[in-house]
């Protein structure tokens, strides 16, 4: 017999005994995820092709019974087992052993970290552009994997994720219904359903609030919503994580009114799921918290950071004379002032994330402020303030949409700042009641913010309806 002969049956009897085991044990793959072979393996468990059988037993058995010194009978066994069955003789024997030692090497020589919730799939490493924070908000037991990711995308523009089975389009909602990719995942003045931007949910319920974008979320930390609700510290620990956000889209009735029943319900209809579910968090089973997972996952991956502003950051693109003088308005006190809340090169999510009252009423009076979290009197109309990517199709503008053009926000900068007790010290131009500029330098502003625009973002059919 030829070497690659010895070989064969060196695989032959591994498969034979490997075979015998699995089904004598019940062998189910094991929550614990060992190498990374193992992994590939494990997910293909259910895979019927030979190739894919071979490695899940192969590996199975190096890992739990060639290097565990507890099964030596059974090593004893299965060597007996080869010997009678291909008639080996000592050279033939000794040669198979060989094989057996190398390969059990090659594949522990495999073994990696594993994340603390040992899921099954490959971890993802979000690249962070260059002049971007590197601290990211990313739970220890939700990283952010390959396969998670992809179900997440699935699972955001699914309108089944409403709970509704018949084929009413009025009666169905994903989460892209509010965020659409072309309008920075915000709702848009042109948004189909929703004239002006004014979203309400599948109840009828009006959102108490306009839409946010869910750009760069995975660099905030400061709390999510206008006012900050949804943060680490809140009491209840239903609303700390942007995972808990995603079940509020779920079930409020300003959103998609459905119950997590129905949502799990409906998605169950869906022939491609299980498979998907598997492959992200290691079995078949559909469930809310999953459901949860993933779709927060794909929010994290949503980053902008190439719009014509970071290409002349990173040096590959020059700004016009007209963008360069609004850069410098937009970032200096004696110009527009405007970059203490929203960032500038320095601060390049183009927001500080914390809360501001921008001086948008003389007496703020809205229940859901940030005063309504801190009670902080300071807090009484402050909002969240918002990055400033994207700006020219994020409208309509402000925590209640009162704005539908960047012209009307610059005017009420300029010159429609409402005085009252609790507008934010940073709102130096108060006083003047603007910043007062003149119509040439509000063009430069505009021109400015305009080359926030990320195209690529705005497009990337990677985030697209898959
Ligand atoms: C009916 C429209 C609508 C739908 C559908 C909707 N949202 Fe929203 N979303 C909003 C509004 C309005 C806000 C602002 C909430 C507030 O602060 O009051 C928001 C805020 C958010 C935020 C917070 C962003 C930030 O910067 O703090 C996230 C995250 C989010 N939505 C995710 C989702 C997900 C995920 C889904 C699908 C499960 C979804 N939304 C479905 C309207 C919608
Ligand atoms: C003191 C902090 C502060 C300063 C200074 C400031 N802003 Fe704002 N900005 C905010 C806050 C807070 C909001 C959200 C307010 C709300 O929704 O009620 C906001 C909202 C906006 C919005 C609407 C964003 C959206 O998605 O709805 C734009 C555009 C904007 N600001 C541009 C500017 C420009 C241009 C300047 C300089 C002229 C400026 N801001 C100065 C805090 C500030």
């Amino acid at each position: 017999m030829s070497r690659l002969g010895n070989a064969v049956a060196v695989i032959y009897c591994l498969c034979i005994y490997c075979s015998d085991l699995a089904e004598r044990e019940g062998f189910e793959p094991p929550e614990a995820c060992t190498s990374t072979v193992f992994k590939t393996a494990a997910i293909d468990h259910s895979a019927t092709s030979p190739r894919q059988k071979y490695t899940y037993f192969v590996s199975f058995f190096f890992e739990n019974v060639f290097f565990n010194l507890d099964n030596i009978l059974l090593h004893l066994q299965v060597i007996l087992k080869c010997v009678i069955s291909l008639k080996m003789n000592a050279k033939k024997l000794l040669f198979c052993l060989l094989c057996f030692l190398t390969s059990g090497f090659l594949f522990l020589s495999c073994k990696t970290e594993e994340p603390e919730n040992c899921s099954i799939a490959t971890l993802y490493t979000l690249p962070i552009p260059r002049y971007f924070p590197t601290n990211l908000n990313i739970p220890k037991d939700n990283p952010l994997t390959v396969e998670g990711i992809e179900l997440g995308r699935h699972l955001f523009y699914d309108e089944r994720l409403s709970g509704y089975l018949g084929d009413n389009p009025d009666s169905m909602m994903s989460c892209a219904t509010c965020h659409v990719q072309a309008n920075n995942f915000d709702v848009g003045m042109n948004n189909p359903r929703f004239p002006n931007g004014e979203t309400f949910g599948l109840s009828g319920a009006p959102t108490p609030h306009n839409t946010m974008p869910l750009t760069n979320l995975v660099f905030n930390h400061e709390g999510y919503f206008w006012n900050g609700l949804i943060h680490e510290t809140n009491p209840n620990p239903q609303q700390r994580t942007l995972e808990d956000v995603v079940l509020m889209g779920i079930i409020a009735p300003h959103e998609m009114n459905s119950t997590p029943e129905r949502a799990v319900y409906a998605l169950k209809q869906n022939p491609k799921y299980p498979t998907m579910f598997k492959r992200a968090f290691g079995t078949e089973e559909i469930n809310i918290s999953r459901v949860q997972k993933a779709i927060a996952q794909f929010i994290r991956t949503l980053v902008s950071a190439n719009s014509k502003f970071d290409k002349y950051l990173r040096g590959e693109e020059q700004l016009t004379a007209t963008e360069m003088r609004g850069y410098i308005l937009f970032s200096t006190e004696e110009g527009a002032d405007c970059f203490h809340c929203h960032g500038g090169g320095g601060t390049p999510l183009f927001t500080t994330n914390l809360f501001y009252n921008n001086a948008l009423s003389s007496e703020p009076n809205d229940p859901r402020d940030r005063f309504s979290i801190t009670k902080n009197p300071q807090d009484i109309g402050a909002y969240r303030a918002p990055s400033l990517r994207n700006i020219m199709v994020s409208a309509p503008y402000m925590h209640d949409g009162r704005f539908k053009t960047i012209d009307e926000v610059l005017e009420f900068y300029n010159t429609g700042l409402q005085y009252s007790p609790h507008v934010h010290p940073l709102m130096h131009k108060l006083e003047q009641g603007g910043a007062r500029l003149t119509p040439m330098q509000i063009a430069d502003l505009k021109a400015f913010l305009q080359t926030l625009t990320d195209a690529e973002f705005l497009t990337n059919p990677k985030i697209s309806k898959p």
